[in-house]
C-alpha cells in the first residue's frame, strides 16, 4: 500500500464463505495478531462485509430505502469506517468500493491503550466514526446512542467475517478517544465510536 494515493480495492466477493450458523459458532475475540499484510481481496470483502453497499444507494433518511449490509437508526447514515494501516489512514468509500487517503501517517498508536500493545501488531485497524451533523431532526439522546448502536451491527459484520476468514479481531473501546481524534484530525461533529483491529492470528 502506497500512502497517499487511493486504493482501488477488488471487487467484493459477496458469495459463499462459511455457512452462517457455522461462523456465528467460531466469532470470538482475539487479542493476539500477527503483522503479516492482509491481501487486498481479503480487505475488500471484510470492508463490504462491513459496511459495503448491498442494494443501489437511493438516499438518506426514513424514506429512503437502506443500501448497506449494515442497518443504520433512522437511515442517517451518519456513520463512516477509517482504515488505519502503518502507511495511512483511509476512509472506505462503500460507493465507488475503495480508499481514500486522510492522512499519510501511521495514528495506529493512538487506538491502543497502555494494556493492550498488542493492537499495534494488526496490519489493519479499522475505526468506527459517527458524523453527528448527518442526523437531522434527531434529539440528544439520538446523537448520544445510536451512533454507538449503528457501530455495534458494523462490528458484529466484521466479526463474522473474520470468523469466516480464518481473521483475527476484537472490538475495542478503551483507548483515549479526544487523542485519537485529533491525531486523525476529525471535525468538531465527528465521533469515534469502537476500533477493531483485524489480522491473521499470532
Ligand atoms: C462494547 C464493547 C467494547 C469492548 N472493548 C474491548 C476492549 O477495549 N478491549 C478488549 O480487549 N476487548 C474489548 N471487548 C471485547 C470483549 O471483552 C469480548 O467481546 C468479551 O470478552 C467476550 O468474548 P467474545 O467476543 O470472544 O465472545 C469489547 C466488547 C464490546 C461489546
Amino acid at each position: 500500500m502506497t500512502s497517499k494515493t487511493p486504493i482501488d480495492l477488488p471487487q467484493p466477493v459477496t458469495t459463499g464463505g462459511l455457512p452462517l450458523m457455522d461462523a456465528l459458532r467460531a466469532r470470538t475475540s482475539t487479542r493476539g495478531f500477527n503483522t503479516r499484510e492482509v491481501p487486498a481481496q481479503e480487505l475488500s470483502n471484510l470492508l463490504w462485509a462491513a459496511f459495503g453497499l448491498s442494494r443501489p444507494h437511493r438516499g438518506t433518511g426514513i424514506d429512503a430505502p437502506g443500501c448497506h449490509t449494515a442497518p443504520a437508526a433512522h437511515n442517517w447514515q451518519e456513520m463512516d469506517l477509517y482504515v488505519a494501516t502503518p502507511a495511512a489512514l483511509y476512509l472506505f468509500e462503500p460507493e465507488s468500493h475503495r480508499l481514500d487517503p486522510v492522512l499519510a501517517s501511521d495514528i495506529r498508536a493512538y487506538t491502543a491503550h497502555a494494556v493492550q500493545p498488542f493492537v499495534l501488531d494488526a496490519p489493519l485497524i479499522l475505526i468506527y466514526v459517527a458524523d453527528l451533523a448527518r442526523m437531522d431532526d434527531a434529539s440528544e439522546w439520538d446523537k448520544e446512542v445510536f451512533p454507538w448502536a449503528d457501530t455495534s451491527f458494523m462490528s458484529e459484520n466484521v466479526y463474522l467475517y473474520c470468523a469466516s476468514a480464518g481473521l483475527a479481531t476484537v472490538v475495542r473501546a478503551l483507548f483515549d478517544r479526544a487523542a485519537l481524534s485529533e491525531a486523525m484530525q476529525l471535525r468538531p461533529s465527528q465521533l469515534v465510536t469502537f476500533s477493531q483491529p483485524v489480522g491473521y492470528p499470532r
